[in-house]
């Protein structure tokens, strides 16, 4: 899978909306560090965390087990399935928050904000 990422804490300096529509073009135009902005690959069986760490990237956690939401992502587009969430409530799942700890692509692509849990609604979740 083929994912395209963007750090949430960089929309606020750019008076980026997580709603705008073109939110990656602009992003990909942006002139954003590789940390901030890019694409990688993960493998079968590899979670987006590992993935993101395999690249050489520092993306938030704490449990590595579906217990804190520290390393939770919106899936803007494409699907993730995460084995073990105890944290996420069913209307920020709906919203397309999910954990990067252990959930794996099951889309070709994905487009996902990163470092999410400075949001508002999760930072309530976090231990
Ligand atoms: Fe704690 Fe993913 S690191 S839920």
């Amino acid at each position: 899978c083929r994912v395209e990422y963007l750090n949430y804490e960089v929309l606020d300096d750019h008076g980026w909306d997580i709603d705008d529509e073109d939110l990656f073009e602009e992003a990909a135009n942006g002139g954003l560090d590789r940390e901030d902005y890019g694409q990688f690959w993960v493998r079968p069986r590899e979670s987006l965390l590992e993935a993101a760490e395999r690249h050489g990237f520092a993306w938030p956690f704490a449990c590595r087990g579906g217990a804190c939401a520290n390393c939770a992502i919106i899936i803007l587009e494409g699907e993730m399935r995460t084995r073990v969430d105890h944290v996420l409530p069913p209307e920020m799942l709906d919203k397309g928050f999910q954990l990067s700890c252990n959930g794996m692509p099951v889309s070709d692509e994905l487009q996902v904000l990163y470092n999410v849990k400075h949001m508002p609604e999760l930072e309530e979740l976090l231990l």
